[in-house]
């Protein structure tokens, strides 16, 4: 019923009843467990024979509520929502590779993304090969027989270079493998990643899914599309043999997710879907606005360099407006010169804040290299386009002449 709409309204109507009492908005139940009128019903919960709530840390009404909204919006199958997007990420790995296993990933990475990867992951016997986004024959060659996922960034943060989806999935798909997508900077409004072959998609929701910078959140949504009967996920087979498709969220709900503990709470989930429900014309807003600032900073004399995929001068121009419709999401990234230049510029702006964040309604900016990326070495900063010398911007939906007038005041002071 729901598919047919389209994101703009599914951000607003699915998710939501029918519930006898007529609420649009889903109640927060800020209940632990749920209780049941006999040790028969509970037990038939426990066993997945009837449906039922039983403990938060497994499945709660407003978690579940935002999960039906996001899945509606990426056209999934189901979706499992987390405390965070680093809890989406890392519970999905976990639920696919295992000590000796490897993934294959863009090395244009979120630096937490590239941090659980690099360090983390590592330490559990699952290790990651990285390779440039920008070459899906570079994800082919970096495939072996112990390859569990292939994973991307619909645009690598900070580096705004953009891989091709579709390319990458044709890559997935011969080797017999899920690519799993993380779609926080363009989110369904930019793009949806099943249409272009991804099998899983990732997003931290506390971007722009929530839009005020009020909750952290993140959400796992399996797209339907890969047949977990391949022999490369064997662990997965009791929970096919029982739930068919359904094999990999049931093995993330029953096993990683329920004993790691990374699970919403509904309160952050109420947040969560009250936030998305804007996220149509905020995204719109995002990048009419973004446009008009990129444009502005590449004449600036002041600014070496401007990145945005919507310039016409920027390398994945042609494959941005192609794979996101002619829209590039919000992110900007400038190049002062140096840091100390940096740091004046950030210090003089009055409207922009400056803070570790980004896809809120306020415009942000923050200096990667000394604060986000702070933890990577010289050679992993330049591999992910993190130089002494950038700043990101995350352009907000104020009036964009005030964001302009700000950005040259500060500008001014260089
Ligand atoms: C692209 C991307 N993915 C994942 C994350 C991690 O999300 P969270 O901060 O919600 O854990 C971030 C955070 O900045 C991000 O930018």
């Amino acid at each position: 019923m729901t598919v047919k709409w389209q994101p703009e309204t599914k951000v607003i109507h699915s998710g939501v009843g029918p519930d006898p009492t007529g609420v649009t908005a889903a109640p927060i139940v800020q209940s632990t467990a749920f209780a049941y009128h006999s040790a028969e019903e509970l037990e038939s919960v426990f066993d997945g024979r009837a449906a039922g709530f039983v403990y938060s840390r497994i499945a709660n009404p407003t978690v579940s509520a935002f999960e039906a909204r996001m899945t509606a919006l990426e056209d999934g199958m189901g979706g499992i929502a987390t405390s965070s997007g680093m809890a989406a990420i890392s519970s999905l790995v976990l639920a696919l590779a295992g000590s000796g296993d490897e993934i294959v990933a863009g090395n244009s990475l979120f630096g937490g993304t590239y941090s659980l990867f690099r360090h983390t992951l590592s330490r559990y016997g699952i290790k990651v090969r990285f390779v440039g986004p920008r070459d899906p024959g570079a994800f082919r060659e970096a495939i072996c027989d112990r390859s569990k996922l292939i994973f991307v960034e619909t645009i690598g943060n900070p580096k705004l270079d953009v891989p091709d989806i579709a390319a990458i999935a044709a890559v997935a798909r011969d080797h017999g493998i899920p690519l799993v997508v993380d779609n926080t900077v363009t989110t369904p409004l930019l793009v949806q990643p099943k249409r272009l072959g991804a099998d899983l998609i990732v997003h931290s929701a506390s971007k722009f899914i929530n839009g005020h910078g009020n909750a952290i959140g993140g959400i796992i949504i399996d797209a339907g599309t890969f047949d977990w009967s391949s022999g490369r996920f064997p662990h997965l087979a009791p929970f096919r043999s029982r739930l068919g498709q359904f094999a990999l969220l049931a093995a993330l709900r029953n096993r990683i997710y329920r004993d790691l503990g990374c699970c919403m709470a509904p309160f952050n989930a109420f947040l969560l879907s009250m936030g998305v429900e804007t996220l149509g014309i905020r995204m719109e807003r995002h990048c009419l606005n973004a446009a008009r600032v990129a444009a502005f900073l590449s004449t600036h004399p002041k600014v070496a360099d401007t990145g945005y995929p919507g310039l016409v001068t920027h390398q994945d121009h042609f494959l941005a407006t192609r794979q996101f419709g002619g829209r590039y999401g919000a992110l900007v990234t400038i190049r002062l010169g140096t840091r100390e230049r940096c740091f004046s510029f950030i210090n003089g702006l009055r409207l922009a804040k400056n803070l570790a964040n980004l896809g809120d309604v306020r415009t942000l900016v923050v200096h990667p290299a000394s604060t986000i990326c702070r933890d990577l070495n010289d050679e992993e900063r330049l591999a992910m386009g993190v130089t002494d010398d950038l700043v990101r911007i995350s352009v907000g939906i104020e009036d964009p002449a005030d964001i302009l007038e700000d950005l040259q005041t500060a500008l001014a002071t260089l």
